[in-house]
């Protein structure tokens, strides 16, 4: 079981803070967007209990280990990556590539359309022994498309026109868009995002899943506790603390002006577990002059950088802590120098105790400093409390959805540029 807990009190106790009158005023609020969600339960809140889209990633991840490939390369962005690379980096082994006895191949983000990216993967990989996942659910992506285009020419010289196709996956809607098209032409094996299931709340689909299947990741494990977050807002509604969570930051935004939601877990696996949660929050979010700035940090090293300005600095922000209780690994602290007072007192704790102590140090410093802050606290770090904490915090996104009145599941503001990318590039109707 997953035991991930939400501490608001600081946002409540801190001077300023959100009163129990408001939260009981918004109520009505909170409850109809539970029940709405609930009742009309978007694609997302299905997805830990439809096995079938596990067993493909993993059938196809036993496919991608047997045939002995020694690179696997992610091309996707937004939606379709944020998610994958936030597993990799909160569950593989932080040099997962570098290992000699890795279980998988290694593993390659290709996002950006940015060449030296690209150029430096085609340095590293074995063309001969690499497998291309192409993961856009609209098929028609340019950053995506044109680094699928590049990976096919670079494979397609390797290994032949005839064999390439072999080692491609396409990611994609299982109806629609050019790469269905371009799969039946060229026989390649399609895996299915559900087409009511968008790119950011995608990553319990094949989308995060062939990924980490590949790596060796326990899917199952993922979903279980994806599961368990499902059922118990289905048990509790409107007073499930990721619910609730979502009123507490949509009253410190409208109410009290505090435009930055920060976001700083205190272990450097969960970085980038940041980094796709300020795309859910901005992108579902950020709507019709709505919506709060969602913002990664990452505790300690961040103290060092930014949290003077937190501390300090306009009372713009609510910052959310993410602490793990028992960090996968730790290591005791060797004692030494104890004549020296400002280094001995070091040794004997250890790497993780002090991790923890700075966390809640943060936590205390920014509360008698008047600046609101919450806390999630995770148990463990493992496949089963981060299946539990995406899905919370898609829970939570789609309620604050329902409170700001925007339609958290649609993107109208990133077509403009799209638009205007086409008509330079050339395509054809634009
Ligand atoms: O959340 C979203 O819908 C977007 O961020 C998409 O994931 C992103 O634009 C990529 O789209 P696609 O998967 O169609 O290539």
């Amino acid at each position: 079981m997953a035991d991930v807990a939400f501490d608001y009190t600081n946002l409540t106790e801190v001077e300023g803070g959100i009163m129990g009158a408001e939260i009981s005023q918004l109520s009505p609020r909170l409850e109809e967007a539970a029940n709405v969600l609930l009742r009309e339960p978007p694609g997302f809140m299905r997805l830990p209990k439809t096995a079938g889209l596990s067993e493909q990633s993993k059938t196809l991840a036993g496919e991608i280990k047997a045939s002995g490939a020694t690179d696997f390369v992610h091309a996707g962005i937004g939606g379709s990556a944020l998610g994958p690379i936030a597993l990799h980096r909160a569950l593989d082994h932080p040099y997962h590539n570098l290992l000699a006895n890795r279980s998988g191949p290694r593993i390659h983000f290709a996002e950006n359309t940015d060449p030296a990216t690209l150029s430096a993967i085609l340095d590293i990989v074995d063309l001969s022994n690499t497998w291309v996942n192409v993961v856009t659910k609209s098929g028609s992506t340019a950053e995506t498309m044109a680094n699928f285009l590049v990976l096919r020419g670079a494979l397609v010289d390797a290994v032949g026109e005839e064999a390439y196709g072999e080692r491609v996956v396409f990611t994609t809607d299982p109806e629609e868009g050019y790469l269905v098209q371009i799969a039946e032409r060229e026989g390649i094996r399609r895996l299915p995002i559900p087409p009511d299931v968008g790119g950011r709340f995608s990553v319990l689909t094949p989308v995060g899943l062939l990924p980490a299947a590949v790596t060796s990741r326990d899917v199952d494990a993922l979903l279980r506790g994806a599961e368990q977050c499902v059922d118990e807002v289905t048990r509790e509604g409107a007073e499930h603390p990721a619910v609730v969570g979502a009123a507490y930051h949509y009253l410190m935004n409208t109410e009290r002006g505090r435009n930055v939601r920060v976001m700083m877990p205190y272990a450097d696996s969960l970085e980038r577990l940041a980094a796709w949660f300020v795309q859910l929050w901005a992108e579902s979010l950020g709507k019709e002059g709505k919506g709060s700035t969602p913002h990664g940090a990452v505790g300690t090293t961040d103290q060092h950088s930014q949290v003077q300005l937190y501390m300090e600095g306009p009372q713009d922000k609510v910052i959310e802590l993410i602490e793990v209780e028992n960090h996968p690994r730790d290591l005791p602290i060797p004692r030494a120098y104890e004549d020296l007072e400002g280094v001995g007192y070091l040794g004997g704790h250890t790497m993780a105790g002090l991790l923890n102590v700075e966390c809640d140090a943060t936590r205390k410093a920014l509360l008698e400093a008047g600046r609101p802050n919450a806390t999630i606290k995770l148990a463990a770090m493992d496949e089963e409390h981060l299946g539990y904490l995406m899905q919370a915090l898609e829970v939570q996104t789609a309620i604050a959805g329902s409170l700001y009145g925007v339609n958290a599941f649609d993107q109208p503001g990133v077509e403009a540029g799209k638009q205007i990318t086409y008509s330079r590039m050339g395509r054809p109707g634009y």
